[in-house]
């Protein structure tokens, strides 16, 4: 049996406007009152991943570090197409200019 994190992820029955960045809706009432299974980007149940703890710590300490020093514009306005590999990426390299703040 396969399930598609992608799909659960874009599904209307749990999210708005799936579609858009709207960081927001990982915090507050929408978060709390949403299927405990509608996010499973570590997967869920007893083989779910053993490190999703020490990867969401690193990924807040590396995206806190970088954009309290730095500001990153994208170069270029071209849509940006999905290539599904083991995860969702970018199909060509996203050129960033980066500023000291
Ligand atoms: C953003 C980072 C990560 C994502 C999205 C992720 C995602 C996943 C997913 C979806 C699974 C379940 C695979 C399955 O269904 O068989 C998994 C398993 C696993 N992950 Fe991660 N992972 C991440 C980071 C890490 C890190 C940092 C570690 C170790 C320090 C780790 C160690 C493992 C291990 C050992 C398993 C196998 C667990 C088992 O089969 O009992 N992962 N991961």
């Amino acid at each position: 049996m396969f399930i598609s994190p992608y799909t659960v992820h874009r599904h209307p029955a749990f999210w708005n406007e799936a579609e858009e960045f709207r960081p927001e809706r990982f915090a507050g009432v929408d978060a709390k009152e949403r299927h405990r299974f509608a996010y499973i980007p570590f997967s869920v149940g007893p083989r779910h991943c053993i490190g999703e703890n020490m990867a969401m710590f690193e990924m807040l300490v590396h995206v806190n570090r970088m954009v309290r020093r730095f500001r990153l514009t994208r170069l270029g306005d071209e849509p940006i197409e999905l290539e599904a590999q083991i995860n969702l990426r970018p199909r060509s390299n996203l050129m960033m200019q980066v500023t000291e703040r």
